[in-house]
């Protein structure tokens, strides 16, 4: 019976020498695990922990980042809480284009925190990211985006990114391909330039939140057909406002949407809100546009059921009060002829 006991617990001991834990990490909880990069070497692997975290978080993370680094990480217990978070310290860090790999379905948010990426994200860096919902940017540099660097992630909702854009701007398609958006946020991002189409297509999107950056103004037609709008935050920027934002003034009007945005330059016009400029500079409201056009049209086109419903039951009303009046009428005759035969 001893012998048996020992026996076992010298293979639960075995068992535990056998799990290689890796070195420079620490576990946290059961799901969390820590890696600091400068005593770790990747990859992680399921099979170095008795349970498979599905919360990781690499620190000191600096220069280049390894390739594959999280290939043995199948998220067989991940939740609604598992993410990655690299912590970079204000380092300049390149990722490779395979940092993150297939296996990584299960990653539900992605934390970039002080991470001066010079060399920007490379097109489909984070396109195996797929379940991915939520990316946070934060303190970070950005080089060079690519239209496709944000490509693949078909079912996120909620862009935070507080980086300086060393381009000043962003490429035109780096949202327009995430249809499950719902939230933007590209905040002191440094930018001083939006690019036509920035948003287009993001039907789900409710929140755009721009604040802080150096725009003076916008391209024409910026939030045109983002159904979901509700809520335009545009404070702390270097706005020139004129008449070249009527279209704007008149969009805020039209869609109901909730904006702030105030005016920096011309001087007389500091600090009031875009649409009391533009009443006040007397620009002439334009319904000339083609987009507001459309608008106006889709407005009057979505009405017609209902334009067809009012006049249906005016016809029916008007059918039946007909139809009382004769049956009065008839009743009347009827007692006129009863008084005439009496
Ligand atoms: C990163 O890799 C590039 C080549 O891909 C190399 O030129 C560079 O020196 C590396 N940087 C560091 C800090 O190791
Ligand atoms: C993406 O979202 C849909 C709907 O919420 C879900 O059914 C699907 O599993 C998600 N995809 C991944 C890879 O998590
Ligand atoms: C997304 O935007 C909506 C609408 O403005 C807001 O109510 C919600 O809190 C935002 N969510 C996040 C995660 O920022």
């Amino acid at each position: 019976m001893y012998l048996q006991v020992t026996i076992v617990l010298i293979f639960l001991v075995l068992l535990s020498i056998t799990v290689s834990f890796p070195t420079g990490c620490w576990q946290r909880t059961p799901a969390k695990t820590v890696c600091d990069f400068r005593y770790w070497s990747p990859p992680l692997l399921d099979s170095q922990y008795k349970i498979g975290p599905y919360q990781v978080e690499v620190k000191k993370l600096s220069g280049n980042f390894s390739s594959q680094a999280f290939i043995g990480l199948m998220g067989d217990r991940a939740t609604s809480s598992a993410f990655i978070l690299l912590d970079c310290d204000q380092s300049d860090v390149s990722l490779p284009a395979n940092t993150f790999t297939s296996n990584l379905n299960w990653v539900r948010s992605l934390y970039l925190n002080k991470c001066y990426i010079r060399n920007g994200i490379a097109a489909g860096t984070l396109s195996f990211l797929i379940g991915l919902t939520s990316l946070q940017v934060t303190n970070g540099i950005f080089g060079p985006m690519n239209a496709y660097s944000l490509s693949g992630l078909m079912n996120l909702t909620n862009v935070f990114i507080q980086a300086e854009f060393l381009e000043k701007t962003f490429p035109a398609g780096l949202f327009t391909k995430l249809t499950a958006v719902t939230n933007i946020t590209i905040q002191t991002s440094s930018l001083t330039s939006i690019p036509p189409g920035a948003f287009d297509g993001l039907t789900s999107l409710t929140s755009i939140d721009l604040s802080g950056n150096l725009l003076m103004s916008l391209p024409v037609g910026t939030f045109d057909n983002l159904v979901s709008l509700m809520r335009l935050t545009l404070d702390g920027n270097n706005w020139k406002c004129g008449c070249h934002f009527t279209w704007l003034s008149t969009w805020l009007v039209y869609s109901g949407v909730t904006a702030t945005m105030t005016c920096s330059s011309p001087v007389a016009y500091k600090g009031f809100a875009l649409n009391r400029a533009i009443a006040e500079l007397g620009c002439t409201t334009s319904t000339s546009s083609p987009k507001i056009r459309s608008r106006i049209i889709a407005v009057l086109i979505n009405s017609i059921p209902f334009i067809i419903s009012i006049f249906k039951a005016v016809i029916i009303d008007a059918i039946i009060l007909t139809e009382v009046l004769i049956y009065l009428f008839n009743r009347a005759r009827v007692h006129l002829s009863f008084d005439e035969l009496s």
